[in-house]
């Protein structure tokens, strides 16, 4: 059905990271524009915000969300929610074509019946960093984790299933996509401080959209 819009893909070769993870290279192709029109209806709806830490600290990516479920945080802890909490409204309804290329992706890496209910999207400016982390608040660790970069480019931790592993550096740029799953789902993962850069579709930040099945 999206043979069109994916037909690219033949020549895109997904590059194992890890058992369970795989990075797709300019994977979203040409739909750049497109994402990025479709996230600016989104970030009309739920814009940017910093959300505090159940610590009460405030956290340097900004975030949004699209879909069924939305990823928040704040003093009483992480949660997926159904309702934005700015507005008390449910979250901007997830893009089909945010749907359709997450499920691509992660049918290519092997996950083929992923229906994501969540993108979590995050904003990084010049020195935004994400600590390591694992994805553990999904009810169903089975469904993969799907990545989006756009913007400029980042580096991505990928470390182990202990915050103490070892951890592997790569760069993402726009338009890669990185699918974890199976024996990778806990992997600890992060994004090393951004630096400062230009891109023209972007301007002076990097956003990632993260699809999950959350619910
Ligand atoms: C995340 O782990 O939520 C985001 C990772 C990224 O920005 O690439
Ligand atoms: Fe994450």
């Amino acid at each position: 059905m999206h043979d069109d819009l994916f037909s690219h893909l033949t020549s895109i070769p997904a590059e194992p990271l890890v058992p369970g993870a795989y990075l797709l290279r300019g994977f979203v192709g040409q739909q750049d524009h497109q994402l990025l029109r479709e996230l600016q209806q989104i970030l009309a709806q739920a814009p940017w915000r910093h959300m505090q830490t159940p610590g009460g600290l405030t956290m340097s990516v900004a975030m949004s969300n699209c879909g069924k479920l939305g990823w928040v945080s704040d003093r009483r802890g992480y949660r997926y929610a159904s309702a934005d909490p700015l507005s008390s409204l449910p979250w901007p309804k997830m893009p089909p074509s945010f749907d359709a290329l997450a499920q691509s992706a992660a049918a290519i890496a092997g996950f083929d019946k992923f229906k994501p209910d969540a993108c979590l999207i995050n904003r990084y400016a010049s020195g935004t960093k994400l600590s390591l982390h694992q994805d553990k608040d999904e009810r169903d660790f089975a469904q993969p984790i799907v990545s989006v970069s756009l913007g400029l480019s980042a580096i991505f931790l990928f470390g182990g299933l202990n915050r103490s592993d070892p951890v592997l550096r790569t760069e993402l740029a726009h338009g890669d996509v990185v699918v974890w799953g199976g024996p990778s789902r806990l992997r600890y993962h992060g994004i090393a401080p951004l630096k400062p850069g230009e891109h023209p579709l972007t301007g002076r930040v990097r956003i990632n959209l993260t699809f999950r099945a959350a619910g």
